[in-house]
């Protein structure tokens, strides 16, 4: 039996330069092909909202929805280092709210960290929720909850002013007790001063090599991804081609009843058919 990668396993991680490979994904499938590529960590995005649900933004996911999916993920990929996302509006309007929700995370999907979207205005409730005994996971740099303050989204620390305040708003983020971070859409230069002062690992996403680990989101890796992929997102895969030349494979041998052959379909046991002909001859 494979062990399940803990918090230990990362921070060991972190100190051996290992870089740690993670994924955002959505579902029990996805899940169990990224647990047998032996990636490191999921997370259960609420880039759900957009590559699950077809919004144009992050925001309208409920806990319900973040909840069951992760369960499924977790059923998928026991051993792997499993983060939930808090969607919006689950731990804006309180640090008790943030506690109960996070904590839904842990006893319904099991998992080991519950990741926010947080600016220097949310210290109290990092402090709260890991108080609480949840592992947090600050999302730091561009965060997309906050798509109708900003408008839109630019690179994160571009200049010194701004790249100073990160770096400080990081370090009183682990003071407040962060157990990671994910910091999105920022300057390479920026993670990686960020990441060489933390203490606890540093996962990039799209903010360069420099950090302790990167994410993806799982359809722009295998190459499903939509207009919305972002400009740092890679694929590694054609998935999205060869899934719709699958798609119409099947069509073509539907239309031309090709499929289903006998290989695909059931049959009546030995002798059944004549017995049911006959039947049906009296029946007349
Ligand atoms: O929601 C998500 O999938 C994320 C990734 C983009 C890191 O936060």
């Amino acid at each position: 039996m494979n062990a399940r990668i803990t918090i230990v396993d990362l921070l060991n991680a972190k100190q051996q330069r290992r870089p740690i490979v993670a994924v955002s994904c959505y579902d029990y499938t996805t899940a169990r092909l990224v647990a047998q590529a032996q990636a490191d960590m999921i997370l259960v995005g609420d880039s759900a909202a957009q590559l699950v649900l077809g919004h144009d933004c992050t925001l309208p996911v409920s806990l319900d929805f973040m909840v069951t999916i992760t369960a499924a993920v977790r059923r998928a990929a026991p051993d792997l280092f499993l983060v939930a996302d808090m969607p919006f509006l689950s731990y804006q309007t309180s640090a008790a709210d943030a506690i109960r929700n996070a904590g839904r995370f842990l006893t319904e999907a099991g998992v080991q960290m519950v990741k926010f979207e947080v600016t220097n205005a949310y210290l109290d409730t990092i402090r709260a929720v890991s108080n609480a005994g949840i592992p947090v996971m600050a999302h730091i740099g561009i965060l997309p909850q906050w798509i109708t303050t900003m408008g839109r989204f630019r690179a994160e620390g571009t200049t010194a002013e701004a790249a100073m305040e990160l770096v400080r708003t990081a370090e009183q983020m682990v003071r407040a007790g962060a157990a990671a971070f994910l910091i999105e859409g920022t300057a390479a230069e920026v993670a990686q001063v960020i990441t060489e002062r933390s203490p606890v690992p540093v996962i990039s996403c799209g903010s360069g090599p420099g950090c302790d680990g990167q994410i993806l989101v799982a359809p722009d890796i295998l190459g499903l991804a939509t207009e919305q992929s972002p400009r740092f997102a890679k694929a590694f895969g054609d998935l999205g081609i060869r899934s719709i030349e699958a798609f119409r494979a099947y069509g073509e041998a539907v239309r031309t009843r090709h499929f289903p052959d006998s290989d695909h379909s059931y049959h009546m046991k030995a002798g059944q058919l004549q017995k049911l002909e006959e039947m049906l001859r009296e029946n007349r």
